[in-house]
């Protein structure tokens, strides 16, 4: 696996490849990766030539509060885990390379509407820094394909929408998440969970689901949706949200919507997790 920071040394190498007619695919990640991150790569040799993976903490798309400092760094491991996985290129930038002018007096990508509600209203300005990143991070590899995890399912959105209202000729491919036993989708925040709240985080997952299988026979959205928060509050942690909402637009669902989803975030101790499920009626 090649691993590079430097722009100019990966233009170089994503054009011999390109020369040569190779399909590339991209898979970018914050790093601290896990078995998650890991099936995105296994998805992206599936459709490329190349499999091109970056690790970049992005300053843009953490919130004043939200402690970028001690977001878990684990360099070494990840990189033993993506040559395992047989990934081509690791690309590593710091935040002077992406950001060389500082964030301040950098250009911005902002998608409307599906990056507004649910975590675009708990974290403000995070899916401008996802887009901004992504869009830039596109840009420099210039990946055919790229593979994003239905885990974080409003950031999909936000990348489809970007890339259809831009007309970046980039093929989207969302991975389904990959869950412990217990339901509970993988993040590197269940790092930040004791032994104790591990024990109610999956929970969230678990109520999620009792909603998917109640709206199938019950169109009471916002009462069940509230019922389920209560459940969710009920087995010891804090819900930010829990939402039935279009699949695609994510506009709270009707009763005639027949593609739905169901978003949810709530506090765990310290860490906030998020977690969703797609339901056909
Ligand atoms: P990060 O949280 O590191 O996640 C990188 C990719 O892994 C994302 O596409 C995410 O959805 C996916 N992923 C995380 N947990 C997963 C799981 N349990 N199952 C399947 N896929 C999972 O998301 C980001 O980084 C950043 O916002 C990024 C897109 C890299 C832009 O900075």
């Amino acid at each position: 696996m090649k691993i590079i920071s430097e722009i100019s040394e990966l233009r170089l190498q994503i054009t011999t490849w390109r020369r040569q007619g190779l399909k590339i695919a991209f898979v970018p990640t914050m790093g601290n990766l896990h078995a998650g991150h890991i099936s995105l790569i296994t998805e992206a040799h599936r459709h490329a030539d190349k499999v091109v993976a970056s690790i970049f903490v992005n300053p843009m798309q953490f919130g004043v509060n939200e402690d970028i400092d001690n977001y878990p760094r684990t360099m070494e491991n990840d990189q033993q885990k993506l040559i395992a996985a047989n990934t081509d290129l690791l690309f590593t930038p710091t935040p002077a390379i992406i950001y060389p002018k500082g964030l301040d007096k950098q250009s911005y990508v902002e998608v409307p509407n599906v990056s507004d509600g649910y975590c675009g209203e708990s974290r403000p300005g995070h899916f401008r820094g996802v887009s901004t990143v992504v869009c830039k991070l596109f840009n420099l590899v210039q990946p055919d394909v790229a593979c994003f995890g239905l885990k974080d399912y409003q950031q999909v959105q936000v990348i489809q929408t970007m890339v259809e209202d831009l007309s970046m000729p980039i093929e989207i491919i969302p991975v389904a998440t990959t869950r412990e036993n217990s339901g509970l989708a993988l993040s590197s925040r269940n790092g930040y969970l004791t032994e104790e709240e591990l024990k109610i985080a999956p929970a969230l997952a678990q109520n999620i689901q009792w909603l998917a299988q109640e709206i199938k026979s019950n169109n009471d959205f916002i009462g069940l949706a509230k019922q389920a928060a209560n459940f969710i509050n009920n087995a010891g942690m804090k819900t930010d949200y829990i939402h039935i909402c279009h699949a695609r637009t994510l506009q709270p669902a009707s009763e005639d919507d027949k593609e739905l989803v169901i978003l949810a975030a709530a506090h765990c101790g310290k860490a906030r997790l998020i977690d969703n499920q797609q339901v056909s009626l």
